[in-house]
């Protein structure tokens, strides 16, 4: 049973603690069994059936549980670095949608690809997502729409779960936007979407949630309900893409559906909120949308202060949040979104486990947990998200593994 010691600072993010509570521990050690938590708490209080077992020194630093991406559009042909430069010259994202660029380009570059390059780009950037202390990762569909290369995205992220050490929670989202062979005939996309794709999806087990973005230039509400029912008779859990550049009444749906989580949500009412606070919905935050796209961002105290538990992740895609830097997203969550960092913390931790149906066993590092945990090189959470690096985290422990 191995033993972390000399941690200056442990935040052990228990998953039944208030959002502003990241549990932190000083001075603390953590022991592992097999791939499994089984001993928290301050170094002084160590048992003594630990003091023989196989010491680790964490140099005095912080330790964390492995964070949860909890929002990815990880799989995608191509980029958009063309439309990142018309953005700054005034084009607006939906504008640049309308031309036939934007998430419609990415489908293009997508269809184009095969496989095996969707997979090899796909694998750098879960490489260097591990190296950042990220230790699992939604993933969602959404750049295929049609039945051939949904399914291909899929397939994709079903192989790197078997291959890479972190892990994927795939979601299925061929309700991103209508694709542009459906334009003059959305009723008959939406029909493939309820009736082949996902039964097919379900069927072969290769999504655990489905998505939908609700948007003007996207999907309606009532196209959402007739999806997001399908999903629900084939028994995938639900998300929605909701409120990120109008109010578009997704919260409010993603409420009444009994949502796993609704993400976005830059334009969300009062009403969407005091929904989401009653349906118990994770409210999933992406900053790095609202700095590329230069959006409100979320407002994620009168979320917190509602109740409602806010998640923080990167949405890394090629159009409105070409970044995977998770920290980076936890930073500009502290200063934008004004929230604590223990808030922010455990919203890429224990509440991100949460938004991805994982609070049982992921997010935490608490005994009978996975043991996924990074080491941080800064003395506390605070100087972390404070001081920002490229890369603080120093070692990753995945499943009781050093990596
Ligand atoms: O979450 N809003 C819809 N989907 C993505 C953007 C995808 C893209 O631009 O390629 C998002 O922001
Ligand atoms: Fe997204």
């Amino acid at each position: 049973m191995p033993v972390l010691v000399n941690i200056s600072q442990l935040a052990t993010c228990p998953p039944g603690n208030p959002q502003q509570d990241a549990g932190l521990i000083d001075h603390a050690a953590v022991a592992w069994n097999g791939d499994t938590v089984s001993w928290v708490g301050p170094q002084s209080d160590l048992p003594a059936e630990f003091t023989d077992e196989p010491e680790i020194d964490a140099g005095n630093r912080l330790v964390i549980p492995g964070l949860i991406d909890c929002h990815t559009h990880l799989c995608f042909g191509g980029w958009r670095g063309d439309e990142f430069q018309w953005r700054l010259e005034g084009a607006s994202y939906q504008e640049i949608a309308a031309s036939g660029g934007g998430i419609a380009s990415t489908v293009g570059a997508t269809r184009a690809s095969s496989p095996e390059e969707l997979g090899r780009k796909a694998r750098m950037a879960l490489d260097a997502m591990l190296a950042l202390g990220v230790t699992t990762v939604e993933c969602k569909s959404g750049y295929g729409l049609d039945y051939e290369n949904e399914l291909k995205q899929l397939e994709v992220y079903r192989r790197l779960d078997q291959e890479h050490a972190v892990d994927l929670v795939p979601t299925f989202l061929g309700a991103h936007i209508i694709p542009p062979e459906y334009r003059d005939r959305r009723e008959d996309y939406i029909r493939l979407l309820c009736e082949e794709l996902i039964p097919a999806v379900a069927e072969r087990d290769l999504a655990r949630f489905c998505d939908i973005f609700i948007e003007a230039g996207a999907y309606t509400l009532d196209e959402a309900r007739a999806v997001l029912g399908a999903a629900t008779h084939h028994g995938l859990k639900l998300k929605v893409h909701a409120d990120q550049l109008s109010n578009g009444g997704g919260a409010l749906l993603a409420a009444e559906l009994g949502a796993v989580s609704a993400e976005h949500l830059e334009y969300i009412s009062n009403e969407g909120i005091d929904a989401l606070a009653s349906s118990g919905t994770v409210a999933v935050s992406l900053p790095l949308a609202s700095l590329y796209l230069s959006e409100p961002y979320l407002p994620a105290r009168k979320l917190l202060d509602a109740g409602v538990p806010v998640a923080v992740a990167t949405d890394f895609n090629p159009g409105s949040a070409p970044s995977f830097h998770l920290p980076l997203a936890m930073t500009l969550a502290c200063i934008n979104q004004s929230m604590t960092p223990q808030e922010t913390l455990n919203g890429a931790t224990a509440i991100a486990a949460r938004a991805v149906s994982l609070q049982n066993s992921r997010g935490s590092l608490v005994p009978g947990f996975v043991a996924d945990l990074a080491i941080i090189d800064a003395p506390t959470l605070n100087q972390w998200l404070y001081h920002f690096v490229p890369n603080a985290c120093t070692e990753v422990l995945k499943a009781g593994h050093w990596i």
